[in-house]
C-alpha cells in the first residue's frame, strides 16, 4: 500500500514520486521510574517520498534519534504509526529490514576487522555475493579516502576514519532507504563534503532514500531536498530549506532553526 504522491499532504513532497515512509500520529514515551516520563515523540504526522534526501533537525534530546530507530524497528512506539516501504514497522519488521541501512549515532565498527572487511562483513549479513561486495567496498573506501588504509584493522583508526567506514558501511548494502545519524560528525571538511557528494549521488542516480540527521546548517542546505524540525518530540516545520526560510520570513535555515526553537524572533506562520 504504497500510496501515490497525490496524497502526501505533508511539507510540499515534490521530488518523490511515491511515499516510502510515513508516521500517523507517532509518540514514543519512555518511562523513567515512578511517574517520570520523556515524551521523545510526540504525535510526529510525516511523510518522505523515494529518492529524497530528508535531513532531520532539531537540539539535543528533540527526538530524532528515537524517530529514526522506530523506523527500523529498535523501539516500539507508544502509539501512533509509522510505515516503512508500505508496511507497518511493528508488524512487518521482517520485510523492512533487508531494504534498509542503519547508521547509528553511537555505532562502534567492528575494531578488529580490517576497514575492508567491515564493509564486506556487514554486506554479507544481507546475503549481498562476496564479489560484489568487493566490487562495492572498492568504489567506497576510494570515496570516502580510505583505500590506502583499507587493510589496516579499525582499532588503530582516528574517529573520524571510523566514522568514514561506518558511513561505507552503511551504504555498501545498497539499501532502499538508508538511515544516517550524524553521519558526518567528526569527519574533516573534505571528507564531509565527499560524503555528502555521494550521498547526493545516491539519491539523483539510485533513486535510494536518505534520511539523515546533523547539526551542520549548511549541510542541509546543501544537501537536503526537504527537512523536518524536531523540538521536544514534537515536528514543529517541514518543508525545503528555501520554503521554510520564506514561510517564516527567515534569512536563512539557521533564522527559521532558533526561531522555532527557542521562540526568538517575530515570525508567525
Ligand atoms: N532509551 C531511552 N530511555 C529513556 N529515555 C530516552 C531513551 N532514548 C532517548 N531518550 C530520551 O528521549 C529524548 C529524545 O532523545 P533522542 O536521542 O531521540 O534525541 P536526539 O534528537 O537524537 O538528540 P541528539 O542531538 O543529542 O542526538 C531525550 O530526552 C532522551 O533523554
Ligand atoms: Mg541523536
Amino acid at each position: 500500500m504504497i500510496r501515490s504522491r497525490n496524497s502526501i499532504t505533508h511539507g510540499g513532497l515534490s521530488v518523490a514520486e511515491e511515499t516510502v515512509i510515513s508516521t500517523e500520529h507517532l509518540t514514543k514515551i519512555f518511562e523513567k521510574g515512578r511517574r517520570r516520563e520523556v515524551v521523545a515523540l510526540d504525535d510526529v504526522n510525516v511523510e518522505i517520498g523515494r529518492g529524497e534526501v530528508f535531513g532531520l533537525l532539531g537540539p539535543n534530546g528533540a527526538g530524532k534519534t528515537t524517530l529514526i530507530r522506530v523506523l527500523v524497528g529498535l523501539l516500539t512506539p507508544t502509539s501512533g504509526k509509522a510505515y516503512v516501504l508500505g508496511k507497518d514497522v511493528v508488524e512487518n519488521i521482517d520485510y523492512i529490514r533487508p531494504r534498509v541501512a542503519l547508521l547509528p549515532q553511537e555505532a562502534g565498527a567492528y575494531e578488529r576487522l580490517t576497514a575492508r572487511e567491515n564493509l564486506v562483513y556487514y554486506g554479507g549479513l544481507y546475503g549481498i555475493p562476496n564479489d560484489e561486495l568487493q566490487r562495492r567496498a572498492d568504489s567506497l573506501l576510494e570515496i570516502v579516502g580510505l583505500t590506502e588504509k583499507q587493510d589496516y584493522q579499525v582499532k588503530g583508526f582516528s574517529g573520524g576514519m571510523k566514522r568514514k567506514v561506518l558511513v561505507a558501511r552503511a551504504l555498501i548494502v545498497e539499501p532502499e532507504i538508508v538511515f544516517l545519524d550524524e553521519p558526518t560528525t567528526g569527519i574533516d571538511t573534505i571528507g564531509a563534503r565527499l560524503v555528502r557528494n555521494l550521498l547526493k549521488k545516491l539519491s539523483s542516480e539510485r533513486k535510494q532514500t536518505i534520511i539523515l540527521t546533523t547539526h551542520d546548517l549548511n549541510e542541509v542546505s546543501e544537501l537536503c531536498h526537504r527537512v523536518g524540525i524536531l523540538n521536544n518530540g514534537r515536528l514543529v516545520a517541514v518543508g525545503k530549506p528555501s520554503e521554510l526560510e520564506m514561510k517564516f520570513k527567515a534569512a536563512n535555515l539557521e533564522e527559521v532553526f532558533t526561531g522555532l526553537v527557542t521562540g526568538e524572533g517575530v515570525y508567525k506562520e
